[in-house]
C-alpha cells in the first residue's frame, strides 16, 4: 500500500476550520498517508512578510498532493495573497486545469443536474499582463490583458475532450466570447473545431458566457463537460455552485495531468472573514475536494466513499458536519 505525501495548506479564515474536518474525515479512510503542514497564509504574510518563498515551492514538489483550504484576509490589500499564493502555485506547478464537478438541483427545478467545468488555469487575464500610467491621478490609465496561447488552450481543450469521451453523454459545451473577444474567441474557437475531429463520438455545442449564465440556470441539463478560459471560468463556477446547493459544497481539482509535479485540491470558496470563528462554515466542500484527491491518486475506493458521504447535505455546525460525514464514511 502506498503511502502518500500530502502537503496541507490551510490558509486564512475559514480555510484552517473546514482543512480539520477534511482532515478528519481521511483519516478514517483506508489510506495511507503522511501529512505535513505548511505556513502559508496572510497572518504569515501580515507577521514576517513571508508569502511563498522558493525553498518552501521546491519542497512542495516533492508531495504527492497538496490540500487546500482558503486564503483572502481584508487586512491585506486585495491580489497580494492571490498573486503571491494560490496563483503563484497553480503557475508554478502548471496545474493548468481546474477541474470543478458540479452536482444538485438549481433552485426552481426537480431533476438533478450533473457537469463538469474544465477551467484553463495558467493563462488569460489571470497571468497579470497590463499596468497603469499616471496612477492616482485623474488621468489614470489602466491596461490588464488577457494571455491565450495556442500551447496553454489546446492542452485545455484536449483534456475536456478526452474527459468528455470517458463519460456516458460524450458532450463538450465551450463557453467563451467570441462575438467581442474577436482574437481570444477566435484562438478557442480555432483549436476547439480541430481538436473535435479527433473525437468524433463527443457531441460539442458552443454557448457565448452571458448565454451560458442563464442556461445554468434555467436549463443545467444541457451541460455535460464544460471548458472556458480562466476568468469565465472561475464566474461560471460560481454560478454553479450556487444552483446545485450552495458554495459550501463545490469543489476543486487544480491538475497537473502530466503528474510532473503534485495537483493541488481546494474548495471553490474563499477565506469568508465574515463568518470566521463561528464554526458555521460548511466543510463539505473541503472534505469532497480531499475525495478529489484522492481519486487522483488513484484511491478509488475511499474516494468513492467520501462523496457518498457527502451527497445528502447535512445540517449542522462545521464540526458536526465533518463527524457525521467521517462516520458515514466508517460505516461505508
Ligand atoms: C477561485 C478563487 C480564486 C480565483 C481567487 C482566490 C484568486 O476565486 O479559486 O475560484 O479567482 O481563481
Ligand atoms: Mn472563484
Amino acid at each position: 500500500m502506498k503511502k502518500h505525501k500530502i502537503a496541507v495548506i490551510a490558509g486564512d479564515g475559514i480555510g484552517p476550520e473546514v482543512i480539520r474536518e477534511a482532515m478528519k474525515v481521511l483519516a478514517v479512510t483506508e489510506v495511507s498517508f503522511k501529512s505535513t503542514t505548511f505556513d502559508i497564509s496572510g497572518e504569515r504574510y501580515l507577521r514576517d512578510g513571508c508569502l511563498l518563498d522558493q525553498a518552501t515551492l521546491g519542497e512542495l514538489r516533492d508531495f504527492d498532493a497538496i490540500l487546500f483550504g482558503a486564503i483572502g484576509d481584508p487586512k491585506i490589500q486585495p491580489s497580494i495573497l492571490e498573486r503571491g499564493i494560490i496563483l503563484r502555485l497553480r503557475f508554478e506547478l502548471d496545474l493548468y486545469i481546474n477541474e470543478r464537478p458540479v452536482r444538485g438541483i438549481a433552485p426552481g427545478q426537480s431533476k438533478v443536474h450533473e457537469f463538469i467545468v474544465i477551467r484553463e488555469n495558467t493563462e488569460g487575464a489571470y497571468v497579470g499582463e497590463g499596468g497603469s500610467l499616471r496612477r492616482d491621478t485623474d488621468f489614470e490609465v489602466a491596461t490588464q490583458g488577457s494571455v491565450n496561447t495556442a500551447f496553454g488552450v489546446e492542452r485545455c481543450i484536449r483534456y475536456a475532450f478526452g474527459l468528455a469521451n470517458s463519460r456516458a453523454r460524450r458532450h463538450l459545451t465551450l463557453v467563451h466570447k467570441t462575438n467581442i473577444l474577436q482574437y481570444s474567441g477566435y484562438l478557442w474557437q480555432r483549436i476547439f473545431d480541430k481538436v473535435a475531429k479527433e473525437f468524433p463520438s463527443v457531441t460539442t455545442a458552443y454557448f457565448h458566457v452571458d448565454a451560458a449564465c442563464m442556461y445554468l440556470v434555467n436549463d443545467p441539463y444541457r451541460f455535460d463537460v464544460i471548458v472556458t478560459d480562466n476568468l469565465f471560468g472561475d464566474i461560471i463556477t460560481d454560478l454553479s455552485a450556487v444552483i446545485s446547493g450552495g458554495i459550501g459544497r463545490a469543489a476543486s481539482a487544480n491538475l497537473n495531468p502530466m503528474r510532473t509535479g503534485p495537483s493541488l485540491f481546494e474548495p471553490v470558496h474563499g477565506s469568508a472573514p465574515d463568518i470566521v470563528g463561528k464554526g458555521v462554515a460548511d466543510p463539505t466542500a473541503a472534505i469532497l475536494s480531499a475525495g478529489l484527491m484522492l481519486n487522483f491518486l488513484g484511491e478509488v475506493k475511499a474516494a468513492a466513499k467520501i462523496n457518498n458521504a457527502c451527497e445528502e447535505k447535512i445540517i449542522g455546525s462545521t464540526t458536526e458536519i465533518g463527524d457525521q460525514i467521517a462516520l458515514r464514511v466508517t460505516n461505508s
